[in-house]
């Protein structure tokens, strides 16, 4: 089956062909240059910018995977959650591409399409269901029970920051360029993980998290150096970055090892843009190790937002649910009610 994938929930506009399970192509089109104008993401213009990326990266998919229109079999777009401007242009997309050819179109919950993606990783055989997965974005933090590909049962999720939220909040207080997690983790690989102690919130072994503390730490600790500029010459932004992070890798790292054991799981998954981080990577693999338990990570691409992996999650759905498909009249949502 060839499914079309559409994802435009954040700021990254993306396409993919799938053929079964085989990535034909899977383009991104980002925006970086235009929100690190404001150090976060700017609804309005990430709409505008959809709008305007969303057809040459249509033509460039078809003409690279060396189809028309007339052979896609089903259309999977990003249904939510996510900013609404930015999903309307993705999915009234689809919508009409859907329409216009009479393909069946499904909308897939973006957080299924994360929970999913590492099955587009080929290498490795993919986990067995019921496994873990450790979602970690800049709109969510939360530990899922995935146990077929369309029941996904949330554990624990962030009561206030996600964790990307945190590292994008850091670095902006840094001055470093957004996204901020891939700046954060540049500058952490030179410093040393102890230079300062920033909090975890444990809240009280549930499978919850917290970030909204952290960032306040770090702000209180950059503004009682910044105090001593006399003394410091420059920031030991190094330092702050590798402090941080361990504090956010330390409490992700043993939640999830938590959940496991008493779920009694031993496949445990990543997915998500700070899934991308390596240390967080090394971190978990080895606790996996440690514990018993096989870790599986989506290739760094397949972490970040794509569409490969909707079209994935979507055309597991459609099969699943015997062919069923949205309607022209279904809307978007901007707060996903999986695993509730
Ligand atoms: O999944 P994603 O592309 O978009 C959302 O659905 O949120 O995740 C983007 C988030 C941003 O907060 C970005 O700073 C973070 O993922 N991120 C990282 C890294 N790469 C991306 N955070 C830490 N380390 C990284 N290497």
């Amino acid at each position: 089956m060839l499914t079309l994938g559409i994802e435009s929930s954040c700021d990254d506009t993306a396409i993919a062909i799938l053929d079964d399970d085989d990535i034909v192509v899977s383009l991104r089109s980002g925006q970086d240059d235009i929100h690190t104008l404001f150090g976060g993401v700017v609804p309005e213009l990430a709409s505008r910018e959809h709008l305007r990326a969303i057809q040459p990266l249509f033509d460039a998919a078809l003409k690279q995977a060396r189809y028309t229109l007339d052979d896609i079999e089903l259309i999977a777009a990003t249904q939510g959650p996510g900013l609404v401007g930015s999903l309307l242009v993705g999915f009234s997309y689809a919508k009409a591409l859907a329409c216009v050819k009479n393909i069946p179109l499904v909308g897939v919950d973006h957080i299924a399409g994360h929970l999913l993606s590492v099955f587009l990783q080929k290498e490795k055989r993919p986990p067995a269901f019921p496994y873990l997965s450790l979602l970690v974005s800049g709109g969510n933090t939360a530990l899922y029970l995935v146990k077929s590909f369309t029941e996904f049962e949330c554990l624990g999720r962030t009561r206030d920051d996600a964790a990307g939220e945190a590292f994008d909040k850091v670095a902006k207080l840094l001055g470093l360029p957004y996204p901020g997690g891939p700046e954060v983790a540049k500058l952490a690989e030179r410093g040393s993980k102890d230079a300062f102690f920033f909090p975890r919130s444990w809240l009280d072994n549930s499978l919850d998290f917290s970030f909204s503390g952290l960032k306040t730490a770090v702000r209180n600790q950059v503004n009682q150096l910044e105090q001593k500029k006399d003394v410091l010459p420059s920031l030991p932004m190094e330092d702050i970055c590798a402090s941080f992070q361990e504090a956010v890798i330390e409490v992700l790292s043993k939640k999830t090892i938590q959940a496991a054991k008493q779920h009694h799981i031993k496949d445990i998954a990543i997915g998500g843009g700070v899934s991308a981080n390596s240390a967080l990577r090394q971190r978990l693999a080895d606790c996996c190790t440690r514990e018993g338990c096989q870790f599986y990570a989506p290739q760094p691409q397949f972490c970040t937002d794509n569409a490969a992996m909707i079209a994935f999650a979507g055309k597991m759905q459609y099969q699943q649910q015997g062919g069923c498909a949205s309607t022209l009249v279904t809307d978007v949502f901007s707060r996903s009610a999986l695993g509730q």
